[in-house]
């Protein structure tokens, strides 16, 4: 039943994937790494050299990256539609393990007052920014809550019927960690509950990683730039993906990765049958994002 994908595109996709390569990337970069993802030696992980994101200045470009104007403006906008499409009914409970700065979380709890959100980090600097976002729009169905998402202790068995994490997981010292926290979610969901798990994914090569950094390192803000090397280089392989996941028994899933290059990785549940449609904030969301960002999101959302 759960299974892996290695994302294929379609005609659009590739239309996409091209003019970006040549006005982005560049088509020699893109030859670089897809050759070194196929000859390179696999590289052992780095560990995060931080367990918790707890300075203000790399929160604070977090954050502003995070904005719809912001680099991360499309991963955020892919990942709100695709986890509006597994929230529960009305008076369902998610949990986001390490939320951050809470950017997800304070959108969908404007969007679904009759859902209970709740977002789980260990840095206080990331929490007091979600307290601030979260009480300037003076929502009452988030709360956040300072804990290690390995353990858990404070939540009980079955009180989530949505756990979500987004680009945090790497952040584990050990794989065993990893499995951990899967443990963790697996504890949390409810009957039939479902998972949305986004994160970095390890490349075959340290050249692969070297060439996909210095495409950033002109254009983005030095501390992001440093942050998402640190990223790719901390961020678990498949392999250790899915050993992780056979600690998750209850939520049904789908592991997909683009084609070529796995630096990113989704295990998400099957969106429903009857899921509602995309809500219109968000569509309107996505429309406002300038048209760079825009095909920035159409990529990411074909490749995985
Ligand atoms: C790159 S940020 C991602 C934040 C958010 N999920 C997002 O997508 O914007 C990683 C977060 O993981 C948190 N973190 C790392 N290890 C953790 C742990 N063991 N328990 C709880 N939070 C942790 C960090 O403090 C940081 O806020």
């Amino acid at each position: 039943m759960n299974r892996i994908v290695r994302r294929s595109i379609n005609m659009r996709g590739w239309a996409i994937v091209v003019r970006n390569i040549i006005q982005d990337v560049g088509p020699i970069r893109v030859l670089q790494i897809l050759l070194a993802e196929r000859t390179g030696q696999p590289f052992p992980r780095v560990p995060e050299p931080e367990l918790v994101m707890a300075d203000a200045k790399t929160v604070e470009a977090y954050t502003t990256a995070a904005l719809e104007t912001g680099a991360l403006a499309p991963v955020y906008q892919l990942h709100l539609e695709r986890i509006s499409a597994l929230l529960p009914p009305p008076g369902g409970r998610v949990v986001d393990l390490a939320c951050g700065t809470g950017e997800l979380l304070v959108t969908l709890a404007g969007l679904y007052p009759e859902i209970q959100f709740v977002g789980v980090d260990l840095s206080e600097t990331m929490l007091s920014k979600a307290r601030e976002a979260s009480s300037t729009r003076g929502l009452r169905n988030v709360r956040w809550v300072r804990e290690d998402i390995s353990t858990l202790s404070g939540f009980e068995d079955g009180c989530a019927d949505l756990v979500i994490s987004t680009e945090a997981l790497h952040h584990l010292p050990t794989l065993g960690l990893l499995q951990d926290t899967l443990r963790q979610v697996d504890r949390l969901l409810s009957e039939g509950g479902r998972i949305y798990l986004f994160d970095f994914g390890r490349m075959r090569s340290l050249r692969s990683v070297g060439l996909l950094v210095g495409q950033q390192a002109g254009s983005q803000h030095p501390l992001l730039v440093r942050d998402y090397e640190a990223s790719l280089k901390a961020a678990f392989s498949v392999e250790e993906w899915q050993s992780a996941l056979a600690a998750l028994r209850r939520a049904r899933y789908r592991l997909s990765m683009p084609l070529g290059t796995p630096f990113v990785i989704s295990v998400r549940s099957p969106v429903p049958e009857r899921a509602a449609p995309v809500a219109e904030a968000l569509l309107r969301r996505r429309r406002k994002l300038a048209l760079k960002l825009r095909l920035d999101y159409w990529q990411l959302r074909m490749f995985t």
